[in-house]
């Protein structure tokens, strides 16, 4: 042991270093490999999906809002966005979710904003919001109806897209509700040719649209109303066939996950839903596990912070879902923390896999594209836990020393050759970005 050394964390970090050696574990991930990644990149080139090429950021109105939303509401949104300086952090699509239409459409079978909430219609809301330095989102489904009712836009795909992109338009979020249109029994295919019917239309009439696709599983059979209680566990073959098909219909990322609810065991939940599906990610492809609960409901703010740090290292689409035109302290400290944004934004866009999993302690690694890799160890328990974290788990290269920053703390911490001890509070993550000492970083200190 060379040093030793405790640090007044909230996290607290007890580093011990030990010089001994281990072999590198064969099993544990290579953070400088590409080849898992080489499909889901293959797109880089596409100009139009420039916007999307990390996982997109901003802001959808379902979570806090629900149907309860209008032009006022996603202008003051805007409003707030602007004041908490949120398109600096990278924050851009303000998305506005389901309850904007009426349940008709018009003669023309073109979609009719709610004149009672939307009086002027949506161009005006997509100017309010450029004009703010953000982009206005919208929503809308594959089928005759919507998830809550309203009108879809089966049919009438390429009228739906024109008006999108016409209104200003620059993402849409297509939802796939069966069970509100009695179409459960919809085959596979027949469900990916609705969806490639919306992701032509973009390609044909509005490349600059980023297309969501929100459709939980269903083609894959294995969304949670398919299932029958006693059903087998899924398999993360399952789970990567499930949603294997999303890219190449033009999804930009898709969601993997029934809905999220302000709950940490739901939260965890869906974490678990998660398995298995790194392989699918990668630039301008981005697993989905829905919009961000962080400020609502009754998290604490350790499981506030835990939430948005896994997302970040899940390199899931960033859209927070809570009040932004006030932003309790806590909250704000926490969407804003641009260490852990830049994790999430890293242009190698890797989803981070679990290396270990003791049932409480589970530990996630994410490489990044300079080299350096992200940490996060999530405590599920009840109660502060002791964890050991060791250089050959993390697949970290046997040899090699490692600068080792807390990106909650904002600290560097001394350096890992081979063992970190760490402590970790009920429902919270300790999180690190460790870096290789090269001859010149190693002046850094
Ligand atoms: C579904 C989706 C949610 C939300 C609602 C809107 O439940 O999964 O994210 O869009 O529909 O009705």
């Amino acid at each position: 042991m060379d040093t030793f050394k405790i640090l007044p964390l909230s996290v607290t970090v007890l580093l011990l270093m030990l010089g001994v050696s281990t072999p590198v574990d064969a099993q544990a991930p290579r953070p400088h490999s590409r080849d898992s990644n080489r499909d889901a990149r293959s797109n880089r080139t596409d100009p139009a999906r420039k916007d999307g090429r990390t996982p997109p950021m901003g802001w959808n109105s379902w979570n806090k809002f629900n149907k309860g939303i209008s032009a006022k509401l996603i202008e003051e949104i805007a409003d707030g966005a602007k004041k908490y300086k949120l398109d600096e952090l990278g924050y851009r699509y303000l998305v506005i979710d389901d309850g904007w239409q009426l349940r008709e459409l018009d003669p023309k079978g073109e979609l009719v904003p709610n004149p009672e909430t939307f009086p002027q219609g949506i161009a005006p809301v997509a100017q309010y919001v450029r004009d703010r330095g953000f982009e206005l989102g919208i929503y809308s489904s594959p089928n005759a109806l919507t998830c809550a009712n309203f009108a879809g836009s089966l049919g009438h795909e390429p009228a739906h897209v024109r008006q999108f992109a016409e209104w200003g338009c620059k993402f849409v979020k297509y939802d796939y509700c069966p069970v509100r249109n009695g179409e459960s029994g919809l085959t596979r295919e027949q469900i990916i040719d609705r969806y490639r019917a919306f992701g032509d239309s973009i390609k044909a009439h509005a490349p600059e649209i980023l297309f969501a696709i929100c459709e939980k599983g269903w083609a894959g059979q294995i969304s949670k109303r398919q299932l029958a209680k006693d059903s087998p566990p899924i398999t993360s073959q399952q789970r990567r066939q499930a949603f294997d098909w999303c890219k190449g219909v033009g999804g930009i990322m898709w969601r993997t996950t029934g809905d999220i609810g302000p709950e940490w065991t739901r939260i965890m939940q869906i974490l678990d839903e998660q398995e298995g599906l790194a392989a699918l990610a990668g630039e301008n492809a981005f697993n989905d596990p829905d919009v961000l609960e962080v400020g609502n409901g009754n998290l604490t703010e350790a499981e506030n912070r835990a939430h948005f740090t896994l997302w970040c290292m899940l390199n899931a689409p960033l859209m927070l879902g809570n009040d932004l035109r006030n932003i309790p302290e806590g909250v704000l400290k926490i969407i804003t923390n641009k260490e852990v944004i830049d994790l999430n934004q890293d242009r190698l866009c890797q989803q981070a896999v679990k290396v270990e999993d003791t049932g409480d302690i589970e530990t996630f690694v994410k490489p990044l594209a300079n080299g350096d890799v992200g940490v996060c160890v999530l405590n599920r328990a009840d109660a502060t836990q002791k964890v050991a974290l060791n250089r050959n788990t993390l697949g970290l290269k046997k040899g090699q020393a490692w600068h080792v920053r807390d990106l909650w703390e904002h600290k560097n911490l001394a350096k890992l050759t081979d063992q970190v001890h760490i402590v970790v509070p009920s429902h919270d993550v300790a999180t690190f970005r460790m870096s290789p000492i090269t001859k010149e970083s190693n002046h850094r200190e």
